[in-house]
């Protein structure tokens, strides 16, 4: 079954094919209303969610299909015990796509290896949020009319920041892309995705700690919360949770047709003050990404053709994963992992950098 755990998964041109087919949703939605009828998708979320479990639930039925599914895994058999392996099987006797969030990095993966459906990887720690980029591509798409040649911030917590990840690597496949990674240190970018995307693909990029310096030059702004609960240590949370405000004084620094993206929620990175600027598109992202996730839908379930994953026999067997918060150092039953990079060897779950 085709799965989408990771963006790098679709193509260029079957990212333009959901764009285009979103578009279509969006000016025609009555064309769609019976595309998934008798079709059912499980919401199964391990994390908390608004945006990304409710938009699946409502593009399912907008499609004409049904929902089932959970929001709050202490009501489930994970709660005794249930592995992810197992639960993938069992959900995938019911339904016929699963949408999965979890805590744990690379637990989407785990269930696709074991659905006998399509899994989408709905959110996975801080690893990757794969239908937030597809939400953030169509907003770039609507608002710019390109995804090329563009200057684009990340601003915020670049470490623990899944939106930031996924949406780097989907970036690297284009044209003339310039990054401006605005953070304090201790929230720096992961080494990996620098090596393996950005230093690979020759993107241009500037780090820095300094919002308005950056600000004058960017197209696309990419604001981002800092995910305190991913820190290992409260008192370095509370030191940099309010490393950066985003205010309608600091807009005026900005290009009269920068855009301003946050995957949401929101604490105070983003004053409200912000939300009537023309150049915010965080509430319009929310719609956008109900619409790429109806295409992503209707996309997977009409496919036949075998996994895009079907690379699991490039897997090595390795040592655990020095991840704390990887699958396999939780999932009982399921072996070590790596695949082979240009760099050594990363954990095939949560792609840190693992010893074989
Ligand atoms: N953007 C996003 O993933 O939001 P939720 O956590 O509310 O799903």
């Amino acid at each position: 079954m085709r799965s989408l755990i990771d963006i790098l998964d679709l193509t260029v041109e079957e990212i333009d094919e959901l764009v285009n087919t979103a578009c279509d949703m969006i000016e025609n939605p009555s064309k769609y209303a019976e595309c998934c009828k008798g079709k059912k998708l499980a919401t199964l979320f391990f994390e908390p969610s608004t945006r990304t479990r409710l938009s699946f639930e409502a593009a399912m039925m907008e499609l004409g299909g049904n929902v089932i599914g959970f929001s709050d895994a202490k009501n489930t058999s994970a709660s005794k015990g249930e592995t992810v392996a197992d639960t993938s099987r069992v959900v995938s006797c019911y339904a016929d796509i699963i949408a999965m969030r979890h805590y744990l990095e690379g637990a989407p993966m785990v269930a696709s290896l074991n659905a006998s459906v399509p899994v989408i990887n709905a959110g996975d720690g801080g690893h990757a949020h794969p239908t937030q980029t597809l939400a953030d591509l169509l907003t770039i798409h609507r608002k710019k009319g390109r995804f090329d040649n563009l200057t684009v911030g990340f601003c915020g917590d670049l470490k623990y920041g899944r939106p930031v990840h996924s949406l780097i690597h989907a970036l690297s496949r284009y044209e003339g892309i310039k990054l401006v990674l605005i953070s304090p240190k201790e929230l720096a970018l992961p080494d990996y995705i620098k090596r393996e995307v950005i230093e690979k693909y020759n993107m241009p990029c500037i780090e820095t700690d300094s919002l308005e310096n950056a600000l004058p030059e960017l197209d696309i702004l990419y604001m981002t919360r800092i995910q305190g609960e991913r820190f290992d240590d409260v008192n370095e949370y509370e030191r940099l949770k309010n490393s950066y405000v985003l205010n309608a004084e600091k807009m005026q620094c900005a290009k009269s047709d920068m855009a301003v993206l946050h995957p949401l929620p929101r604490v105070d990175e983003i004053s409200v003050d912000v939300d009537s600027d023309p150049r915010a598109c965080y509430f319009e992202q929310v719609f956008n990404g109900k619409n790429m996730r109806k295409a992503l839908i209707l996309k997977l379930l009409n496919e036949v053709q075998n996994c895009a994953r079907g690379n699991e026999e490039s897997f090595v067997e390795s040592k655990p994963c020095n991840n704390p918060r990887c699958v396999s150092n939780v999932e009982r039953g399921l072996v070590s992992k790596a695949n082979k990079t240009d760099d050594g060897f990363r954990c095939a779950y949560c792609e840190s950098s693992i010893n074989i």
